[in-house]
């Protein structure tokens, strides 16, 4: 008898898979009902926002296991066209690129998807994930009709948006919804003929079932230009305003339809220079609830933000760059940890949804492998191709190099015994200029920021000026963001000429090991001007992970005690640009990937403006507590400390 009962079940319980599997998967905007429609049944997502690309791979599963466990049914990610794209032609979807890979990942663990895949991201982002070579055509009008910029979106969708179909719902994967570009109202172009392009070209490639839709401001002023028929327009705003006049500002392009937001903001993000940014989880919760209060859609921006790994932060204007940690006070830390806020924003879902049972995945251990002790100084910077000679200063386009430092050297062309200017006077240096004088330093020129110095030299001395990209623009009218030298400098009321300019590989210097080993530079004289400045320099040295503990490696943080503004690597994996002298990020993530058990692991920096060595601390610290909310040394000229919409940061 109760095997019988047992074989009916079974057979039921197959019948019934049997029936879903062959009943259509469906997703729709039911515009009678003001909701969407999944199956046939009315739906919402409450989705949270992970980009990929600012987590190692390794990680993704834990993340994505993490909101689920938050009761999330969907997630929300950009798709990167610089980060897939480097050099045109060339696309790479391997390693923490393998954007197929994620997609799965998500889908296996039960979550939908959210796709935003540009071709403009924003995202703190250099260049708002537009590649940098499409500078090349120097007039180029980004996000526009610009034949050469629709010629590009047109080569990159025809490779991203066929491998994204199969993903969609309709075929049987996570994918509900896309987005077509990105918040385009707040962007001065207006151009309706651009919008219908795009909404053709992801119709030609995705088929006419899927769900396009637009994100902007929640005012009308952002949804005139943002919104177009046959996209299906939604808000972005955070917490603390007024939910009902948000969503009444959608309803003026969608009278019907589901009330989405597709950003609430939990967090914010941070710049160099700005005290770090924090929203109260008590803020996010009550709005949260409002939201879900009135049946409506959202996606919580950043569910976890991660890190802006190597060169890959963007910038606001004034240039105003973004630090290397993407964390935005989010309720995953930039690590993966669990915080209150998580729990909060879990409690309230929890009152419109069912939250899966069971322990959330813990916190990744951290561990702290203290002090270096051997860090030595390298030689020079590296350049793979040699100077390029040339009259007037060349930039990073024009040498073809995207990311990262050039140097750009030439001969005082006159005495300078008294102190004289060396002035940037069309604010030409894109970011950051490293200055010094046969070998001597002598000062720092930065873009909207610092000018003019003034230096001292023999006619005939080698004037060398390293400049630094800080990160493209990622919002607003002046995201076409050259690098370099853009115009001439002037040595009092000379103008410089006849320069050589070295294009730097670092990275690749860096990760041959290269940089490794030499011995310490010859001493430096003084700099007169500024003695607390050195020239740009490597330091190198090997830490090794303890034997004997269990579960070695684990993520940790590296601080940097008495270094003043760099690049650092571990064995080769660039971590990002640390700044703990302008703060307020102090350390920098380590996921534990990188680290090796097996050999020593060599931690390699380039710091730009001075050492702590003479002080007699050359070593860099492992701790396991991060710290991004460290004193800022200036205080910000614009402080923008509106969290309701993105709008506010032009
Ligand atoms: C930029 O244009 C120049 C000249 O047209 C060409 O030589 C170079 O390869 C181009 N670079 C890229 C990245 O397209
Ligand atoms: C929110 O906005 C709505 C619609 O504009 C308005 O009726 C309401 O009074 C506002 N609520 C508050 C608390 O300001
Ligand atoms: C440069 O030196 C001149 C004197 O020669 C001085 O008046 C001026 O303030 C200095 N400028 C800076 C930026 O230090
Ligand atoms: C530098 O000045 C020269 C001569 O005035 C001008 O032709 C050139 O375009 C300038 N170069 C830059 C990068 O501004
Ligand atoms: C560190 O560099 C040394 C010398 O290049 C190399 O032998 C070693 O494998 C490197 N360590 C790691 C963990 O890659
Ligand atoms: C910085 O953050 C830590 C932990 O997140 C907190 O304990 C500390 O009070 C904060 N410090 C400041 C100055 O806000």
């Amino acid at each position: 008898m109760a095997l019988r009962l047992l074989a009916l079940f079974l057979c039921s319980a197959a019948l019934t898979a049997k029936l879903t599997l062959g009943a259509p998967r469906t997703f729709e905007i039911d515009y009678k009902n003001d909701c969407f429609h999944k199956d046939g049944q009315p739906f919402r997502y409450i989705s949270g926002s992970i980009h990929y690309s600012r987590i190692p791979r390794i990680y993704w599963k834990d993340r994505l296991l993490k909101m689920y466990m938050a009761g999330l049914n969907a997630i929300q990610t950009y798709v990167p066209w610089n980060y897939h794209e480097p050099v045109p032609n060339q696309y790479v979807f391997s390693g923490d690129r393998d954007l197929e890979y994620f997609l799965q990942l998500a889908s296996d663990i039960g979550l939908l998807v959210v796709l935003r895949p540009g071709p403009y991201i924003c995202a703190e982002w250099d260049m708002g994930g537009l590649p940098a070579w499409l500078l090349n055509k120097t007039d180029i009008v980004l996000r526009s009709s610009d034949p050469d910029y629709i010629g590009a979106v047109d080569k990159w969708m025809g490779k991203l948006l066929p491998m994204i179909k199969p993903f969609l719902y309709q075929n049987g994967g996570p994918v509900i919804t896309v987005q077509v570009e990105n918040e385009y109202g707040s962007y001065f172009a207006c151009d309706y003929n651009y919008l219908r392009h795009l909404t053709r070209l992801f119709r030609y490639h995705l088929g006419g079932e899927v769900v396009l839709f637009t994100t902007d401001g929640a005012s009308v002023g952002y949804l005139k230009c943002g919104s177009l028929q046959g996209l299906y327009a939604t808000v972005d705003f955070g917490p603390g305003g007024n939910v009902t006049a948000a969503f009444a500002a959608q309803r003026y392009a969608e009278p019907n339809g589901p009330l989405v937001n597709s950003e609430f903001y939990t967090g914010w993000l941070d710049h160099w220079g700005e005290h770090h940014s924090v929203v109260p989880a008590s803020a996010v919760a009550k709005s949260l609830n409002e939201i879900l209060e009135v049946g409506a859609s959202v996606n919580l921006y950043m569910f976890i933000g991660g890190t802006n790994f190597g060169y890959w932060n963007g910038a606001n204007t004034p240039y105003a760059p973004q630090p290397t940690s993407y964390d935005y006070d989010a309720p995953l830390t930039e690590a993966g940890d669990l915080t209150d806020k998580y729990f909060a924003i879990r409690d309230v879902i929890r009152l419109y949804s069912t939250v899966p049972e069971g322990p959330v995945p813990p916190s990744t251990p951290k561990y702290a492998y203290g002090a270096l002790k051997t860090l030595s100084e390298a030689l020079d910077v590296v350049s793979f191709s040699g100077p390029v000679k040339t009259t007037y200063p060349l930039s990073f386009t024009d040498l073809n190099q995207h990311f990262g430092f050039v140097l750009y050297r030439t001969k005082l062309p006159v005495e300078c015994s008294k102190p004289t200017p060396l002035s940037s006077p069309l604010n030409g240096v894109h970011d950051r200029a490293y200055v010094s004088v046969d070998g001597v330093a002598f000062g720092i020129l930065e873009r909207d920021k610092c000018l003019s110095i003034n230096i001292t030299g023999k006619a005939g001395s080698q004037l060398d000026v390293l400049i630094e990209s800080m990160g493209r623009v990622n919002y607003g009218k002046d995201i076409n963001d050259f690098k370099g030298l853009m115009s001439n400098l002037t040595l009092g009321s000379k103008v410089l000429t006849d320069w050589l300019v070295f294009s730097l590989n670092i990275d690749e210097a860096v990760s041959q090991g290269l940089l490794a080993g030499s011995q310490s530079q010859e001493v430096l004289a003084m700099p007169i001007s500024d003695t607390s400045l050195s020239t740009p320099t490597f330091y190198g040295g090997t830490f090794s992970i303890p034997s004997g503990i269990p579960d070695l490696p684990q993520d940790t943080y590296i601080e940097f005690p008495g270094w003043t503004k760099g690049q650092a690597w571990i064995n080769g994996f660039n971590l990002g640009r640390y700044w703990p002298k302008r703060g307020p990020q102090v350390t920098l993530y380590v996921p534990a990937h990188v680290l090796s058990t097996a050999a020593p692991n060599n931690v390699t920096l380039l710091e730009l403006e001075a050492d702590p060595c003479s002080l007699g601390s050359c070593t860099v610290k492992f701790t396991t507590n991060p710290v991004l909310n460290g004193t800022v040394a200036q205080t910000a000229a614009h402080a923008f400390h509106s969290f309701f919409h993105r709008g506010d940061l032009l």
